[in-house]
């Protein structure tokens, strides 16, 4: 087991390379099930997320090799090489419990095999510590064109006779529209007979970006980043070379980073574009938020204002980064409310931040954050990927040290952060417990 031990304190300043989205790279790794021929997709970071889904995909009869990193720096991040995915050979339909239950996203590989193999049986995900997160809308989707399903042992077991067939159909649920669920019926109705019409769909850029791998596959997608997706399917997909988009969550994270210890960071490879509804909230809070080309100067203002924020799905301010934006309130100028709308009882990070000195109080999917005038070092424990970043966050600030145990959790959306961190002056550092 690893942990960080973090000595607070010190003003970020400097360059950080913002990695490929990992929330793009899984369905987009998943949708290649669907081509013919090598697929290379480029800027896909390396986190044990990645990991699961390269071994998923290897059970279900694919060839993956990441090549060694030679990129130049202006062609995007340098980090790592890029990901060769060929499909080999076709007679497995099974996303294993033993696979699911480490990575969620696994659930992305049902429209794809249900489309191109016609049947597919794919563990169903279990209890999350964010919260309920059921996969009806998924299923809707698929049974809306075609599919036959039914539940045996904890596994969706899905089938077609022949092709799907697309139609029109209502996507959204009690929390709005599924990010992960649009993409996975977006990738059946590729090779679906007919048009498909996905009304409520989220419109998240990850969304957008498995439409271009796909229209690059010679799929006909088009309304991709709204809320109404029309995909006319077509007989065959074949191989392409793709870019994944930047980590917008990874580069908000940093963003905060700069904001909690009154920094100035320079976020490499990032798209402001995908961040409005966060650059809005950090300047209420006081954060100057600059860009230049694909270059994101963020930097403090000594001042830390209460603000309030909703989650919401994009283009609203995004439920990945509401425990950071928490972590840097804790330091806010007066009370802040934050109310998570998209998972209500996403707030396992609270208890902790209350133990670093925090004042949150939290009622129903609603938290009260009393500003204080300093956190203390302590030990801490990651419960979920954006939980621990706050607390990293969190760490980089408070006095004295701070240990924060089970960061595999970070490790699964986060590359190399505690580098990036140091990098930039953070007095960071990763220790294997004993
Ligand atoms: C994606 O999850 C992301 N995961 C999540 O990021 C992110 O928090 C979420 O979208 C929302 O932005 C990946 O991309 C791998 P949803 P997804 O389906 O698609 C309800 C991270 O930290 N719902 O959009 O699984 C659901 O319970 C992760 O990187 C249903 O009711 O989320 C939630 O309340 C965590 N039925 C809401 O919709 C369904 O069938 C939105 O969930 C599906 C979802």
């Amino acid at each position: 087991m690893e942990s960080f031990i973090i000595r607070g304190g010190a003003r970020l300043k400097g360059k950080v390379e913002i990695s490929g989205s990992k929330n793009s790279s899984l369905p987009i790794m998943a949708a290649c099930l669907m081509a013919e021929g090598k697929t290379t997709l480029r800027g896909v970071p390396r986190l044990s997320d990645i990991d699961s889904m390269v071994k998923l995909l290897g059970d279900l009869g694919c060839h993956v090799y990441r090549h060694e990193a030679k990129e130049s720096v202006g062609d995007g991040p340098t980090l790592n090489g890029p990901l060769d995915i060929t499909v080999t050979e076709e007679k497995k339909f099974e996303a294993s419990y033993e696979i699911v239950k480490t990575m969620r996203a696994s659930i992305c590989t049902m429209g794809p095999l249900l489309a191109k193999r016609k049947k597919a049986i794919v563990s169903i995900p279990g209890g999350c510590n964010i919260g309920d997160r059921p996969i009806d809308l998924h299923l809707r989707g698929m049974v809306k064109l075609g599919a036959e399903y039914h539940t045996q042992n904890g596994y969706a077991i899905l089938e077609v006779k022949g092709r799907l067939k697309g139609c029109r159909m209502y996507l959204g649920g009690a929390q709005g529209p599924t990010v992960l669920g649009t993409i996975n019926v977006m990738c059946a109705a590729a090779l679906a007979e007919g048009e498909t019409v996905l009304v409520g769909a989220a419109c998240e850029p990850e969304v957008g970006d498995c439409a271009n791998l796909l229209n690059k596959m010679g799929a006909k997608i088009t309304g991709h980043g709204t809320p109404e997706i029309r995909i006319e399917g077509v007989e065959k997909l074949t191989g392409c070379e793709h870019r994944v988009i930047p980590d917008r969550i990874e580069c908000g994270t940093f963003m905060i980073a700069a904001a909690i210890t009154n920094g100035e960071l320079e976020l490499k490879h990032s798209n402001l574009d995908h961040l409005i509804a966060v650059v809005d909230r950090l300047e209420d809070v006081g954060v100057k938020v600059e860009r230049q080309n694909g270059t994101i100067f963020c930097s403090s203002q000594r001042r830390i204002n209460p603000v309030e924020m909703t989650t919401q799905p994009y283009p609203g301010f995004p439920t990945d980064l509401q425990a950071q934006l928490m972590a840097l309130l804790c330091l806010g100028d007066g009370m802040s409310v934050i109310t998570e709308r998209v998972f209500p009882d996403r707030f396992t990070h609270v208890g902790e931040l209350n133990r670093m000195g925090g004042r949150v109080r939290k009622e129903g999917s609603t938290a009260g954050v009393q500003g204080v005038k300093e956190l203390q070092g302590a030990p801490v424990m990651a419960s979920d990927l954006r939980a621990s970043a706050a607390l990293v966050l969190a760490a980089l600030v408070a006095k004295g040290e701070t240990k924060v145990d089970r960061v595999y959790h970070i490790d699964r959306g986060y590359e190399k952060i505690e580098q990036k961190l140091a990098a930039v002056g953070a007095r960071i550092e990763r220790v294997k417990e004993r």
